[in-house]
């Protein structure tokens, strides 16, 4: 069994997987403030579900931004190649890799072994982000997880003007002070971060096939506004643990461990 655990700005998550890609089980929890415990209740959760001890693991990789918090690695690999390495042995045919995290988006050009032809990453500014959508969520009091079915709902989308998260959530407070629906705000913000992230596409050049990972790719109103802009868009059964199931594979074929 090898292990890979991706530490996010929001979600740690761990897969384990056999000698054959084959996942065995994964397991999500939220990274916090406190990045070694967060590991090590990812780590205990998905050797619970797969129905084995630590020590029957031979290969740990870790990944993400808090990756030093991961023990016992054999190697540490950058997200943006655990990305492409996962989405490539998820769908084999994907070029173009949008990952929507909590702190970053990134867009991938991925290579026809899974590896990185090149990228583009927004890590400066929230907009763009699921950050930017936790925001805009806390605001109208509507659950994250929520806002894909109230934008599915909306009969037409207000336009957010402001690019910057702080301006953004101003003008979804008064739109909501002016009476307009839920519904159609979301939509809205939807809107502005499919802009954002089809900008970011252009840069790399869209090449069928396209997936979207990351926790994002949950919200469908996400995914809907995306297609919308740039044809079909593939999602994985379990988006959010793309990263640490290409950490796991990273950790079954590593060579120098
Ligand atoms: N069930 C859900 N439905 C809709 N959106 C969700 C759901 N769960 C998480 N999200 C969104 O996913 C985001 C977190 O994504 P993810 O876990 O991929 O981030 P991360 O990997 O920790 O961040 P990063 O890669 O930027 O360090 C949240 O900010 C939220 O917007
Ligand atoms: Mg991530």
């Amino acid at each position: 069994m090898y292990l890979g655990v991706d530490v996010g700005s929001i979600s740690t998550d761990a897969v384990l997987i056999d000698n054959k890609n084959n996942i065995l089980a994964y397991h999500i929890v939220k990274s916090g403030f406190d990045h070694k415990g967060a590991v090590n209740m990812a780590v205990k959760g998905v050797c619970e579900k797969a129905g084995i001890r630590y020590k029957d693991i031979i290969r740990i990789v870790g990944t993400g931004y808090g990756r030093r918090n991961v023990p016992d690695i054999c190697k540490s690999v950058t997200e943006i190649s655990c990305h492409a390495m996962g989405i490539h042995t998820i769908f084999p045919r994907v070029r173009t890799l949008i990952d929507i995290g909590g702190q970053d988006s990134k867009v991938i050009r991925v290579s026809d072994e899974g590896f990185v032809d090149t990228f583009v990453m927004n890590d400066k500014c929230a907009a763009g982000t699921g950050r930017f959508l936790e925001v805009m969520a806390n605001a109208m009091d509507v659950g994250v997880d929520k806002l894909g079915e109230y934008s599915l709902r909306a009969a037409k989308a207000v336009k957010i003007s402001s690019t910057c998260t702080v301006f953004a959530e101003s003008e979804v407070i008064s739109r909501i002070s002016e009476g307009v629906s839920e519904e159609e705000i979301i939509a809205g913000v939807h809107n502005a971060i499919a802009d954002r992230i089809v900008a970011m596409v252009s840069a790399v050049g869209i090449k069928e096939h396209i997936a979207l990972t990351g926790g994002v790719a949950k919200n469908m109103g996400i995914k809907i506004a995306l297609e919308e802009r740039i044809g079909r868009v593939l999602v994985p059964e379990e988006p959010q643990v793309t990263g640490a199931l290409g950490a796991a594979l990273y950790a079954l074929n590593c060579g120098d461990c």
